[in-house]
């Protein structure tokens, strides 16, 4: 089978497309003819190998020599003790620990695949897994008439997450780069800024819920930017902004009345079927950026890694 390989970290250029052996499912385990693979920052990162947890499989060199965890397409075979699928059902999910979506054949455990529905298209549910997950638990706390940021809206997560919050009721202000300024508007946001020229940390109007999809500021900018009572969480970013939102942030946040912490996002199904439920009676749309055939997968991770994506790209394996 064909399948988009690399050996070391670094630029889209080491990707090279590779005939290997089609895998064999061990016990608990599922193979999905590939028919779509999202792409998310994480593949990014993990191409790259920064920021350093994108080196927790390999320090050196990849621990996984084929990108792409958001998958969907169709069972081909099941190992021993697989119950929940057979040959032929209709899959989709985030296969973070084994990934290798960009292949035509992917093995997944079966605990992180879900039936697709039959109303979305394979590109479509693709999308969702992991950005929805995060977007999902991301806004959670998000109420009506509350303030509420999200750093990164323009992005993958971040379209889902201004959808679900301003499905909850609140005032949405998105930040991203000036090219996605029109983009977070037309999926709800009330208000953008450009964090190219303006601070969200230093708005005259405090937030109650921030969610960060990138954060790189320090602890006592986030702090500033909270209503009391608010809530800080961010899911990536650079390693020295996350390890200190997780000490210092608890810290600054307990002291003054309001919550500063890391979200760790919660994966499976269970975390990700609410956000299709939603997709699929059309409350929350899917925004697909563009779609790219296997060989073209340098040109669909540049795409999101070079941030000129609005919503989710997609490579087409088979
Ligand atoms: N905690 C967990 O368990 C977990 C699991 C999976 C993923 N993650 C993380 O969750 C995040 C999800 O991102 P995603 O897939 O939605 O990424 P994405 O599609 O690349 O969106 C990120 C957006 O942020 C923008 N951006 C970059 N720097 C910014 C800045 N300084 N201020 C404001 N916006 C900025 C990017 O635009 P430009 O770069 O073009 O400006 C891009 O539009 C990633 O950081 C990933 O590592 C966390």
């Amino acid at each position: 089978m064909k399948a988009v390989v690399y050996d070391r970290y670094g630029a889209p250029d080491l990707l090279r497309v590779e005939d290997v052996p089609v895998p064999t499912p061990a016990a608990g385990q599922v193979r999905v003819e590939v028919a779509a693979t999202s792409v998310n920052l994480s593949d990014w990162e993990g191409l790259r190998g920064s920021p350093a947890y994108a080196r927790l499989g390999g320090l050196r060199s990849p621990g996984r020599r084929t990108l792409g965890s958001d998958i969907a397409g169709v069972v081909d075979a099941v190992g021993p003790g697989v119950t929940r699928f057979r040959a032929g059902d209709e899959v989709y999910g985030d296969n973070l620990a084994l990934m290798g979506g960009f292949a035509e054949y992917a093995l997944a455990p079966e605990s992180v695949l879900a039936h697709k529905p039959a109303q979305l298209s394979f590109a479509e549910a693709s999308t969702i897994p992991q950005a929805g997950a995060i977007a999902w638990q991301g806004t959670a706390r998000a109420t009506a008439g509350s303030r509420v940021l999200i750093n990164g809206a323009g992005g993958g997560s971040g379209s889902f997450a201004i959808q679900l919050a301003k499905r909850l009721g609140a005032h949405v202000t998105g930040v991203d780069n000036a090219a996605k300024q029109d983009f977070m508007r037309s999926v709800g946001a009330d208000h953008v800024i450009d964090y190219y020229r303006d601070d969200f940390t230093k708005s005259s109007r405090p937030f109650d819920l921030v969610l960060d999809l990138v954060a790189g500021r320090s602890v006592f900018a986030y702090r500033r930017a909270l209503a009391p009572g608010g809530t800080y969480r961010c899911v990536g970013g650079t390693v020295r902004a996350l390890l200190r939102v997780l000490t210092v942030g608890w810290a600054v946040g307990r002291l003054t009345g309001r919550s500063v912490g890391v979200l760790v996002v919660q994966e499976g199904p269970a975390h990700f079927e609410p956000v299709t439920d939603l997709c699929v009676t059309g409350e929350v749309r899917i925004h697909i950026d563009r779609t790219f055939p296997l060989e073209e997968v340098p040109d669909a991770l540049a795409r999101v890694g070079e941030g000129r994506a609005l919503g989710k790209v997609v490579v087409t394996p088979s």
